[in-house]
């Protein structure tokens, strides 16, 4: 896990933990205090049993997210049009905010790996950009 983030629209989000040692360990987030938007969705993803699976590729207009590893571990590629970055993700306590405008991908998930989203709004198929062409072009516009 990376403790560095240079792509844009991106960031680190700890989860506080409390270590009940031997009885479990509790990791800890709140709306708008280490989770810095109000949450409306989350999602989680599991079953990741294909070793060729991967998911993501796209961006969003306004949605944000932030995007935790639970369980196992998965790559987490981010690009901000300029700057591009990997981050294995294996900690559970950390989390990486997927800001508007970032593309980001996801693979080279272990067969336990369990991933978990929080999202600022709701399902809205219109807000992402799957086209990466689309992307760069979106993105030129905004900062031309
Ligand atoms: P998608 O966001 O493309 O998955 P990923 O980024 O992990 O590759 O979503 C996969 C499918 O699930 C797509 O058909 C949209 C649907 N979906 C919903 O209906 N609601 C949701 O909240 C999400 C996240 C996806």
């Amino acid at each position: 896990m990376t403790h560095y983030i240079k792509v844009r629209n991106s960031g680190l989000v700890k989860l506080t933990s409390i270590d009940d040692f031997p009885d479990g360990t509790l990791l800890i987030g709140e709306n708008l205090k280490n989770i810095s938007f109000r949450i409306k969705r989350f999602f989680i993803i599991r079953n990741l049993y294909n070793k060729e699976s991967i998911r993501g590729k796209h961006a969003h207009k306004k949605l944000i997210q932030v995007i935790f590893c639970i369980n196992g571990y998965f790559t987490l590629s981010l690009d901000d049009g300029r700057c591009k970055q990997k981050i294995l993700m294996n900690n559970p306590r950390t989390g990486v905010i997927l800001g508007k405008m970032l593309w980001s991908t996801m693979d080279n998930f272990s067969k336990d790996c369990v991933i978990l989203v929080l999202a600022s709004d709701y399902y809205r198929e219109n807000d992402y950009i799957r086209n990466y062409d689309t992307y760069r072009k979106l993105l030129n516009k905004k900062f031309s």
